[in-house]
């Protein structure tokens, strides 16, 4: 059935500029895909088509989290006392090693899930763990929400605890195992190759990794660049690269098939070209690098270099699945940076709602923009109780992200499909 959602329409077809179409119309056909945009109706083809008015409300893109640990949702907002290796060590592993346990994984997943849901987060990236059996129930329970996701079963087997350590047989054999269920050209919910970070791995396993990348033409998630002590770390482990993204790069998982490296806090350099000339995509952790004091990345520069770039709850280095929270993050970060670096301007609020949509989106294909050929991935905005009437729509919109939250997001569609509250 075709429809035509009457609201005022605001998107981010262009970095830098949002479209504003005051009571507008956009057009979904059967597949889920924009067909057209318009303020009036006259300009779409609306035969045979049901309309849907949803007044006074916004209608925007969803959001997508373009970097989330789902089993570490039962630390979300405790444990940041530490940085990196040793919050590795002392706080994640140890709750990782509990999703053995398919039971406590399909408690802790569904309340996982529900947050995104009820932010609106409609796309994710998303690390599992080791486990094979937990990380196909969490690919299950998207697949039942009706929420797309790539979903990693992490690589590991050294420098981890032994209950989080598989050997490289069985790492491939597990990969293989939820590959032959899920890689469907066009489902929602897809594998995504998932090396954890390079002090994990062994250079058997990472090549192995790439290996399955290639051979399934799978999209691939690593860690890159997160924290000073870390770095040394790989430069010790991997003396022969030139840096830490090259030592990625050496065994096909940077950019090769489509790659999303979370941080990059200390890029640059040689790091950077090789990022821009892969393809690399950079995803952007903003509360995570705050908590775990990692450093602020330089998202001003990667975007005049031409990196593409995504925003990332990164839970729980991170603390707030919300995402529009995390554009407010971004921006203050960047207004940090520029407090200290004058030459470098600040990023605005169109440009991170179009790093957070379409730019994000471009990972999963056509997501993010009301564009046509685009996939409807949206969201309906009643924000009567933040005052509607004393603002522009642009205001509207930005007073919704800094001080809304789940409780006016009133429709949420992933795919042109209305999703409703996951069970
Ligand atoms: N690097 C390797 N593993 C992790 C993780 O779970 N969280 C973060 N923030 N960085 C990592
Ligand atoms: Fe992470």
């Amino acid at each position: 059935m075709k429809r035509i959602y009457k609201a005022h329409i605001l998107f981010t077809k262009q970095k830098d500029h949002f479209e504003v179409y005051e009571n507008g119309y956009v057009a979904v056909d059967d597949s889920g895909r924009v067909t057209g945009v318009a303020s009036c109706l006259d300009e779409l083809d609306s035969e045979g088509a049901e309309i849907v008015d949803f007044g006074n409300r916004l209608l925007i893109p969803a959001m997508n989290d373009m970097h989330v640990h789902a089993p570490q949702v039962h630390n979300q907002g405790v444990a940041m006392d530490l940085e990196l290796l040793p919050w590795l060590q002392n706080y994640t592993f140890p709750e990782e090693a509990k999703y053995a346990d398919t039971r406590y994984a399909e408690r802790m997943y569904r309340r996982f899930l529900h947050t995104q849901w009820l932010f609106g987060t409609m796309r994710s990236v998303v690390f599992g763990t080791v486990h094979t059996e937990s990380t196909r129930l969490l690919m299950q329970l998207y697949q039942e929400a009706g929420m797309g996701a790539l979903v990693g079963k992490v690589a590991m087997n050294r420098n981890c605890p032994e209950a989080l350590c598989e050997d490289v047989k069985e790492a491939v054999e597990g990969n293989e195992r939820l590959i032959a269920e899920f890689n469907k050209p066009d489902a929602l919910v897809r594998p995504i190759i998932t090396p954890r970070f390079v002090p994990s791995c062994t250079p058997e396993l990472l090549q192995a990794c790439g290996e399955l990348a290639k051979k399934y033409r799978l999209p691939v998630q690593s860690h890159l660049s997160e924290n000073k002590s870390e770095i040394a770390w790989v430069a010790e482990l991997e003396p022969d690269s030139e840096n830490y993204g090259a030592a990625y790069d050496q065994y096909g998982l940077f950019g090769q098939t489509p790659t999303i490296m979370a941080h990059c806090v200390w890029t640059q350099g040689k790091e950077l070209e090789l990022m821009r000339r892969n393809g690399v995509m950079v995803a952007h952790c903003p509360t995570s690098n705050f908590n775990i004091a990692s450093g602020m990345a330089p998202i001003r520069t990667f975007l005049e270099e031409g990196l593409h770039v995504g925003l990332g709850s990164d839970i729980s280095g991170g603390h707030d699945l919300n995402m529009f929270r995390m554009l407010v993050y971004a921006i203050q970060v960047s207004k940090m940076q520029y407090q200290q670096n004058h030459d470098k301007a600040f990023l605005t609020l169109p440009e991170i709602f179009w790093i957070a949509t379409k730019s994000a989106g471009s990972f999963f294909g056509k997501v993010g923009s009301f564009e046509p050929g685009y996939e409807f991935d949206a969201l309906v905005i009643d924000d009567e109780v933040l005052h509607p009437d004393e603002y522009s729509l642009l205001h509207r919109l930005e007073r919704f992200i800094y001080l809304g939250d789940d409780r006016q997001i009133l429709h949420r569609f992933c795919r042109g499909k209305e999703v409703p509250e996951p069970r």
